[in-house]
């Protein structure tokens, strides 16, 4: 935890105006339709601009300049060390940059909120390892993660309308797991339980999703079926995927960002990147 609370109160339009980066951007916008209740006018829904975090004097990201558009499933790949984990800690406000902007939609600074803000504004994290409770069913897991967006007040109100019940049930079918709604979490599959902790991060009804190695450990035919999931959700939620199954890569992304030494070496579709001769020589290898 950190020494001192950070106000989680955050001003509008805190950008100054002759800094507005809104303008000069190469995300792959896709209009305001997924940015439900956030202002993304421009278009982008994450913005990183000169962003260096330091651990000892090591730059484990420097200068790095990333923009996802709103609607967009976009991969990251690079190198072991490369900063990817990092970028993910600056955005979810678990790592504080030593410099840079970082900002969900036009107005939430996220270098000024917590990480319990930044999630509630709608930024949801998957990590590698899943973290399901395993003790109780998946239904209830479902329903536990509904109800931690809510006040301790509104979760002891025990019963679930009849929207957040069919809200758990539509996410149960998103995630196939409808069959097995009343089973143990660690009665699961390596790849249903990641499932279920993404299908924990929907009931939150996150804006921007960030994944990092969804695939690692999944059998062909789940990281096949996270691919159909993922491009599902994108449009409605913009998705940040760090991965390194470029076959999965290829699969599903609009658009790829190589990370080296803590900043952007290339970013384009999967081909292009590819063919990047840097790219080649630090990560694809000859
Ligand atoms: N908390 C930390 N303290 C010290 N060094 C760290 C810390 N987190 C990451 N690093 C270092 O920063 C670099 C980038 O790490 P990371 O973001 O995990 O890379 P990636 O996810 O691309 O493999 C690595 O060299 C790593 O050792
Ligand atoms: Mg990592």
């Amino acid at each position: 935890m950190r020494a001192a609370p950070i106000p989680e109160v955050l001003v509008a339009d805190s950008y100054p105006a002759n800094q507005d980066p809104g303008s000069s951007r190469d995300a792959l916008g896709l209009g305001s339709s997924a940015g439900k209740g956030l202002d993304v006018r421009h278009g982008t829904i994450l913005t990183l601009e000169d962003i260096n975090v330091s651990f000892d004097g090591f730059k484990a990201l420097s200068n790095l300049n990333l923009y996802i558009g709103v609607g967009e499933l976009r991969c990251i790949i690079g190198p072991n060390g490369a900063g990817k984990t990092t970028m993910m800690d600056v955005i979810t406000g678990k790592t504080r940059p030593d410099s840079g902007v970082a900002y969900f939609g036009e107005t939430f600074d996220l270098t000024q909120m917590s990480e319990v803000a930044i999630a509630q504004a709608g930024i949801g994290r998957k990590f590698q390892k899943p973290t399901v409770f395993e003790a109780l069913s998946v239904f209830e897991n479902l329903e536990l993660a509904q109800k931690t967006n809510k006040s301790v007040w509104a979760s002891l109100r025990a019963t679930l309308s009849g929207a957040q019940l069919e809200r758990i049930d539509e996410v149960l079918s998103t995630i196939r797991l409808s069959d097995s709604r009343q089973r143990p979490a660690g009665l699961l599959s390596h790849g249903q339980k990641q499932f279920l902790e993404i299908g924990m991060l929907l009931m939150q009804d996150p804006q921007l999703l960030l994944l990092d190695e969804p695939v690692a450990g999944m059998t062909d035919a789940e990281t096949e079926f996270t691919a159909e999931l993922f491009k599902s959700l994108a449009r409605k939620h913009s998705l940040m995927v760090v991965e390194h199954d470029m076959g999965f890569v290829g699969s599903i992304a609009d658009h790829v960002t190589v990370l080296h030494h803590g900043s952007v070496l290339a970013e384009g579709s999967l081909e292009q990147v590819q063919n990047d001769e840097r790219v080649i020589e630090v990560y694809l290898g000859r």
